[in-house]
């Protein structure tokens, strides 16, 4: 454990310094300025013209169960640990941030967590956690929804509403094709928002053909959140 941890840290070590010393905000920055941009040449995403209420990094994993008929994976659901990523907004390393944490992040041992990843990288001073992205029944039909969850964590904890389930309606497929597509989502339960984009996404996706009944893929991607009705009480 203890040569898995140092070899760990040499691994991250490198990384490290892709990231400028970080701005010394104690929660969520912000964003007033800040807009989403998606490319012109698609209909898929359609970009709000306002500000979002939080942008977040998801480091996690996506999971996939084999269809064992078409020997195809299905995803099944995702686990991710979503990241305040609004001090880094304006700054080159905003930008960089989903692919450099998704290379350690691939590159790391299944045993660290997106928590100790993050703060060895040293992305931000005191890395606040907005959330936690997963998957439950879906509330109005069969399946699973994706859910954004942010009442146990920062500001937000203890507030029951602060959360979304959501229904994707666009989806945009990622010039490479190893990471997940970029998706518009709408919001069909909870008060943190009404719309969230799932955008620069790194990795992800599975092998085209099943090996084992289950498996999870890593990825990041920044997740945006709209017209959010609960208020981060520490906004600057
Ligand atoms: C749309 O633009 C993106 C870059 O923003 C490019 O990678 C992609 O090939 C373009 N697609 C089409 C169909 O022109
Ligand atoms: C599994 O694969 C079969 C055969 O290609 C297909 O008909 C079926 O819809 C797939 N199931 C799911 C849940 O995608
Ligand atoms: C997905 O995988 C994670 C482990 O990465 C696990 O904690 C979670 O329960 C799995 N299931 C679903 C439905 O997401
Ligand atoms: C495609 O994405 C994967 C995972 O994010 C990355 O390792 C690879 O370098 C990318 N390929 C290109 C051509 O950008
Ligand atoms: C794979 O995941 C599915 C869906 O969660 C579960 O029903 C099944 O028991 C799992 N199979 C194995 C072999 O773990
Ligand atoms: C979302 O917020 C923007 C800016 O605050 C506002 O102009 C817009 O009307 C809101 N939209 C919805 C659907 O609430």
């Amino acid at each position: 454990m203890l040569m898995s941890s140092i070899l760990t840290l040499v691994v991250l070590g490198s990384y490290a310094n892709a990231f400028p010393m970080g701005r010394q905000f104690s929660a969520c920055c912000d964003l007033s300025n800040a807009r989403l941009q998606v490319p012109s040449n698609q209909t898929q995403l359609v970009a709000p013209t306002y500000a979002p209420s939080y942008i977040a990094l998801g480091v996690g994993t996506q999971n996939y169960t084999c269809n064992t008929s078409s020997s195809a994976y299905i995803l099944y659901g995702a686990v991710a640990e979503l990241f305040d990523t609004s001090c880094l907004y304006g700054t080159p390393a905003f930008d960089s941030a989903p692919t450099v944490v998704y290379d350690a992040w691939s590159a790391a041992y299944d045993l660290v967590t997106p928590q100790e990843l993050i703060t060895t990288l040293g992305l931000l001073p005191n890395p606040t956690v907005l959330g936690q992205h997963y998957y439950v029944p879906n509330p109005v039909g069969t399946g699973l929804s994706p859910k954004w969850d942010f009442t146990s964590s920062g500001a937000t904890a203890g507030n029951p509403n602060a959360y979304v389930i959501g229904v994707k309606v666009g989806d945009l497929p990622s010039s490479n094709s190893s990471n997940i597509d970029n998706l518009m989502i709408n919001g069909i339960e909870g008060e943190l928002a009404t719309e969230i984009f799932r955008v620069e996404s790194n990795g992800g996706q599975p092998p085209s053909q099943c090996s084992d009944a289950n498996i999870t893929v890593k990825y990041t991607a920044q997740y945006w959140f709209f017209n959010s009705s609960v208020s981060n009480v520490d906004l600057i």
